[in-house]
């Protein structure tokens, strides 16, 4: 079983978010896939988290049931949706939206305490990168700061910056390498890869050690495109 979920950032409309997810159902019925798979829909296009094939999880959300937070949702918005899982840290929130560690954590401990299964996501930009492994290493555990690792609802999703929306993912080395390091802090916490997974290197990806499923952006956003990501990816 792998965890293989798809971002839709600021794409979609309510409209086709329906339309993609009721397909999907409908794709799933056939496949019968053991993955446990996520859509993480705009929230302006956030559905009932009742479809029977997957899950649906909120981008982002403040550490709030409600309150004056303008252009933000909390507990209450996400309640109304039977929604209970979470997207926390993305670095398009860290690094366009200036959201810091302390920030983050806050989201953290807010939606965990609620019960909450928490995708929190943790990656380095080009100039780490270009540093070395130690320099790497160093920079994604400061990303875990006043995250509890002992949460039963963690998942943790390894994106380098430098390789999302590129369409150049890391190299299997590099995506085994940091993995494999990453897991001797994590332990059992599940760890996924992102940063331009697409249907050519899902099967080589999610294949890796320490590789426990894939959060995948642009290639996942047409329906046909997720649903081949998903039959290639079976087996594993
Ligand atoms: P891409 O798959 O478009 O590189 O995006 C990855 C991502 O940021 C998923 O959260």
């Amino acid at each position: 079983m792998k965890i293989i979920a798809s971002n839709f950032k600021t794409n979609h409309t309510r409209f086709s978010t329906k339309e993609y997810c009721t397909n999907l159902e409908g794709f799933l019925n056939n496949l019968k896939t053991s993955h446990q798979i996520t859509i993480f829909p705009p929230s302006s296009a956030l559905l009932e988290n009742s479809f029977k094939h997957f899950k649906i999880g909120a981008q982002n959300a403040y550490f709030t049931k409600n309150g004056s937070f303008s252009g933000e949702i909390g507990e209450e918005q996400l309640e109304e949706f039977k929604i209970k899982t979470l997207l926390v840290g993305h670095s398009e929130r860290r690094e366009i939206f200036k959201e810091d560690q302390q920030m983050c954590a806050k989201k953290f401990q807010y939606f965990s305490a609620l019960d909450y299964e928490i995708f929190y996501c943790i990656g380095e930009p080009l100039n780490i990168k270009k540093k070395g492994k130690e320099a790497i290493l160093d920079y994604l555990l400061a990303q875990l700061d006043g995250i509890c690792l002992d949460y039963s609802k963690l998942i943790i999703a390894y994106e380098p910056i430098w390789a999302i929306g590129t369409g150049i993912s890391a190299s299997l080395e590099e995506i085994e390498l940091i993995h494999t390091n990453l897991k001797q802090k994590l332990g059992k916490i599940p760890l996924l890869y992102g940063g331009s997974v697409n249907a050519n290197n899902i099967q080589e990806i999610i294949h890796l050690n320490n590789v426990d499923g894939a959060l995948i952006g642009s290639a996942s956003w047409k329906l046909e495109n997720f649903c081949q990501i998903l039959k290639n990816s079976q087996g594993v």
